[in-house]
């Protein structure tokens, strides 16, 4: 129904479906939700941080295949019972696979596109797993079925293509040659359209052709992405299936172009998008992607009426070639794939925007012709015609021999190629059965090498291209490398594999490993140096990130399922053999705290990446190394405690001992420019690495001063105008210490001077709406990691106040471990309000340390809203003090005439009293001197404040002490002599240390025993 009044308005939607796949082991592991629900065709998303933030959407179909499922013996995903909600391969076909043969076997062109995010399933539903058999096979099976059905009503041929675009190059997966540099070129021609010259079609007749050819381009997509080092998760593959139908009673022919989109994964680039990095521009990551966003939403613009929109097909590969499956003569059907976790809520979401954009997209599909029928046609009318001519000039009798002759050989010709263009189809056929019978040969031989040998398995990022490469280890030595240097050798390309990287050992059924010198050969996650015997399902990692699982002998096999070993696991287990992972306990517990999950997966993510950038440095001769680190953000937090991590990448020129260090997002825009570099570098083209300009240069960045660390300089005692000595530990992002920083926090008068101890509070809320002065003295920094390790090189040190945006940075010092800063921030408050005061009772400053390194520009202070007096004094909590003074104001009017009510009536209760007790006092004896005695009585209370108050500032040059104690150490090049002088300097220190600390604590007990004494001694007397 719904086909047929697209027909007759002559427009067809692009119909949309959205599947939900079952949670991954990550996101088990992370204990995560599912934030996806369906009822019918509306699928409702759920904002995991805020519950009632849900959007629904409507689509032409939804499959839910998250869960009600179960798994048969053969590995097929299959509902858990009759007609349950789950969603299966087979019911995907059935809507979407059905629809596009039935287009297709009418004439039209179809197209079937699936867009997710990395790893939500495209794959599984355009080609599947195993026995779960997507899209693509499915419709190859039933498309020779159909074929078979109608053999006797017409002439079915079917061509076959297979492409990858990968930055922007086409990549022909079928080809027999070597690859073209720089791609295959998309070309147009005004009867075609878009078309990639010099793509191999091969014709098929049967589905296990297709199937064999599908297999042939999957390991192509592997080999190249393993030898060129590129990711497979950013390239769009693109299956074209060429159906022509002849028609022979009705002498029309109909051709359909099926194209089969395996779109690369939709991850919006949302942190680098906020990042600048000076390389964003220009970077092709996913042109074709964004392109096809912007096609989308161009079209669905026009879909509702707005005109002269720009269609910008022009601007990418991808959208060239899928013109006319958007907006054009196709009909088209979109599957866009969720992930159903809470912590994909972002991808999803713009993942179901933007399948809902697609949905609008009206194009005008129509039955094709074909242009080889219509030459046979034209042909067969112009014989037609001849013959006509022909016999006109026999009835009419006319000598007209050279005519006639001229006539004859012309339909000779004709006919010669209206045959030649009819067993064009045959011919090809054949010899593609030809390669198919030596493919399928070679897959048999295969076959029969894996029940016999050992063989070791690739295992690839995306999951689709894992275990098509097998390398086989029959009995005796093997070397496996680049080189053939023998015909015992094992050939393998990757980055950082040697000639002759490591050799195998099969001997008596036990096969062994051996790393060849300077390889970099990993077992299970610990690196090898010596032979090593393998176990069936060991994990060997090669070189810098060529990941291969061992196979062993079939006897040793069982029915074990190897699929456990993906690619993140040689990653877990290679970030647990350095130190790293989630714990044996806490791995798998929905208690893994989700920040720390998500860092833990960054860094197994980031670790092989930086290690194939450290092999492209190397082999590329960029003099930089890369390394993976833990930033803790609990550093720069103000109040710290908050515990997030993140993961930076730390770059360091091995020469000049530059640093640089580059954000996650930074990082990955960066691997991906090296990649392409490499690339070119590998295919020869020339490209010297010397002659590249520097800001084109992906390994290079301008210096930046780089945050070396930070410490916490809490603030509480100046809620008390008590001045404080600090040294303090500046550490790094790991934990590192980076210096030692001696800082005062001086309470001082409005000219600068001190404050003495009189001037100390009992209660911060003293200070309330009166002027508060102090001064932040930045003395020395000792001790510099960052200048022992390279003297050219300098410091600053930054910190934010109060509520002002703008950091303060003292001024540079350069080239000194122990560099006297001798620096003096004045601050006033000329009005403090309860939120300076809390501020200062909870809060510290964060003292960033920055290193400068040569060349770089130092940082200064922008002026833009500090306020400073003339006389150089940073003002703080200003515009709060006149709103705050208001809101005093206003509540102290309202709080005094309560209290004058109060005052009122407890005034004539007090009038009867003072009554009674003048006359008691007239008959007491010595009441006038009792009176005087009480009026003069000191307050214990103020007693115990002065000597807490002394106590308070003598602890403050003991914790001094304690600091400098914790700091010395002796130096790492101490002889035993210098030990020794150290011993006696140490224990100095620490006679010293006890015995200020015996003094303060003595005087304390002094004070305190003389004031209970003198209390005593008072009610005594008063007694
Ligand atoms: N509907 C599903 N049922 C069961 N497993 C699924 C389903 N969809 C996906 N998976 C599993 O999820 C994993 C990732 O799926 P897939 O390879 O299809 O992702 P992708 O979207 O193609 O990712 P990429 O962009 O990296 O190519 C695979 O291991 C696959 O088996
Ligand atoms: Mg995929």
């Amino acid at each position: 129904m719904r086909a047929k009044a697209a027909d007759m308005h002559g427009k067809d939607c692009v119909k949309v479906a959205v599947r939900v796949r079952p949670f991954n082991k990550r996101e088990r592991d992370a204990g995560s939700r599912c934030i996806i629900s369906m009822a019918s065709s509306i699928i409702t998303i759920q904002d995991p941080r805020s519950a009632q933030t849900r959007r629904s959407f409507c689509f032409d179909y939804a499959y839910w295949s998250h869960s009600g499922f179960t798994r048969d013996r053969s590995g097929l995903f299959l509902p858990e019972e009759e007609g349950g909600r789950y969603a299966g391969q087979a019911s995907v076909f059935q809507d979407l696979g059905e629809g596009i043969l039935h287009n297709a076997l009418q004439g039209y062109n179809a197209t079937l596109l699936a867009y997710g995010q990395t790893g939500s399933g495209k794959s599984y539903s355009m080609v599947g797993y195993g026995p779960n058999k997507g899209l693509v096979p499915t419709l190859c099976d039933r498309l020779f079925q159909a074929i078979k059905g109608n053999q006797d009503s017409r002439q079915c041929q079917v061509f076959f293509s297979m492409l990858e675009i990968y930055n922007e190059q086409v990549v022909d997966l079928l080809s027999r040659g070597s690859r073209a540099l720089g791609g295959l070129r998309v070309r147009e021609e005004q009867h075609r359209g878009f078309y990639v010259e010099g793509l191999r079609t091969v014709p098929c007749d049967s589905a296990q052709q297709v199937e064999q050819l599908m297999e042939q381009g999957t390991r192509s997509r592997t080999t190249a992405a393993t030898h060129m080092n590129a990711n497979s998760s950013r390239s769009h593959m693109l299956i074209i299936l060429q159906l022509k139908q002849i028609f022979s009673k009705e002498s029309i022919t109909k051709q359909s172009n099926i194209n089969l989109v395996d779109l690369a994964g939709s991850e919006r680039q949302r942190a680098s998008g906020l990042e600048a990095d000076r390389l964003k521009e220009g970077t092709a990551i996913n042109l074709s992607l964004t392109t096809l966003g912007n096609v989308i939403s161009a079209l669905a613009d026009v879909a509702v009426g707005r005109k002269a929109v720009h269609i910008p097909y022009r601007v990418s590969v991808l959208t060239k070639l899928l013109q006319s499956a958007l907006g054009g003569n196709s009909r088209t059907v979109m599957i866009a794939t969720l992930s159903p976790a809470d912590i994909c809520y972002e991808e999803s979401l713009s993942t179901l925007r933007y399948a809902e954009r697609a949905k609008r997209i009206q194009n005008r599909a129509v039955v094709n012709e074909s242009p080889t029928e219509r030459l046979v046609k034209e042909l067969k009318a112009e014989n037609a015609r001849l013959q006509h001519r022909l016999s006109r000039l026999g009835q009419e009798g006319r000598r007209a021999d050279e005519e006639t002759k001229e006539i004859r050989q012309l339909l000779t010709h004709n006919e010669l190629q209206i045959r030649a263009i009819q067993t064009l189809w045959e011919q090809h056929l054949q010899e593609a059965l030809k390669d198919w019978e030596l493919q399928y040969a070679s897959i048999t031989q295969e076959r029969r090498m894996m029940q016999m040998h050992p063989y070791i398995l690739n295992i690839n990022e995306d999951a689709q291209l894992s275990g098509v490469v097998k390398l086989f280890i029959p009995e005796g030595e093997w070397d496996i490398g680049l080189a053939e240097s023998s015909p015992q050798s094992i050939l393998i390309k990757g980055l950082g594999i040697q000639e002759r990287h490591a050799a195998f050992r099969n001997e008596h059924r036990q096969v062994s490993l051996t790393p060849l010198a300077g390889s970099k050969v990993i077992v299970n996650g610990n690196p090898v140096s010596q032979t090593t015997e393998l176990q069936h399902l060991d994990r060997l990692i090669l070189g810098s990130n060529s990941t291969y699982l061992f196979i062993g002998y079939p006897s040793e096999r069982g029915s074990d399922d190897w699929s456990r070993y993906d690619y993140d696991y040689f990653h877990s287990e290679l970030a647990a053999a350095e130190g790293i992972n989630l714990g044996e306990t806490s791995a798998g517990s929905s208690q893994t705290d989700p920040s720390l999950l998500a860092v833990f997966y960054d860094y197994i993510k980031l670790m092989p990446m930086v290690a194939e950038a450290n092999q492209m440095s190397q082999e590329l001769n960029k003099g930089v190394i890369f390394k993976v680190e833990i930033k803790n953000l609990a550093l720069s937090d103000s109040k710290g405690h908050d515990l997030e991590k993140e993961i930076v990448v730390r770059v360091t020129s091995l020469e000049s001992k530059q640093v640089w260090v580059w954000s996650k997002a930074k990082f990955v825009n960066r691997k991906f420019l090296m990649e392409e570099i490499y690339q070119q570098h590998q295919g020869g083209e020339g490209l010297s690495m010397a002659a590249m300009p520097r800001d084109k240069d992906p390994f290079w960045d301008p210096l930046e001063p780089l945050l070396l660390g930070s410490a916490h300089l809490w603030l509480q005692s100046l809620a008390f105008r008590i001045p404080l000595e600090e040294q303090l530990e500046v550490l790094g992002s790991e934990g590192t210490e980076e210096a030692i920083l001696q800082t005062q926090l001086v309470p001082c008068t409005s000219t600068g001077l001190p404050l003495g101890e009189e001037d100390i509070l009992i209660d911060p809320s003293e200070l309330l709406g009166r002027r508060l002065d102090f001064q932040l003295v930045l003395e020395q920094c000792c001790g510099l990691r960052w200048i022992k390790a390279c003297r050219n090189r300098g410091v600053q040190i930054s910190f934010r106040y109060f509520e002002c945006s703008q950091p303060l940075y003292t001024p540079a010092v350069w080239h000194n471990v122990n560099p006297l800063l001798d620096h003096r921030f004045h601050f006033a408050c000329l009005h403090s309000s309860q939120r300076l005061l809390d501020y200062l009772q909870n809060s510290a400053l964060v003292l960033e340390l920055w290193g400068l390194q040569e060349g770089c520009i130092e940082l200064t202070t922008s002026m833009e809203g500090v306020k400073m007096t003339t006389e150089g004094i940073f003002i703080i909590d200003q515009s709060v003090a006149a709103d705050t003074a208001t809101v005093n104001l206003s509540s102290s009017m309202r709080a005094l005439q309560e209290e004058l009510e109060e005052v009122r009536s407890s005034n004539s209760s007090l009038k009867t009293e003072n009554h009674s007790l003048r006359e008691q006092l007239h008959t007491a004896r010595n009441g006038a001197e009792g009176a005087r005695g009480r009026s003069l009585r000191p307050s214990c209370d103020a007693e115990f404040a002065r000597a807490l108050k002394v106590f308070y500032h003598n602890m403050t040059s003991v914790r001094g002490q304690l600091q400098r104690l914790r700091r010395h150490m002796p130096s790492e090049e101490s002889d035993q002599l210098g030990l020794r002088l150290f011993m006696d300097e140490q224990n100095r220190l620490l006679k010293d240390f006890s015995e200020q600390l015996e003094l303060c604590v003595s005087a304390l007990k002094q004070d305190v025993a003389a004031i209970v004494r003198r209390k005593r001694e008072r009610s005594g007397i008063w007694s």
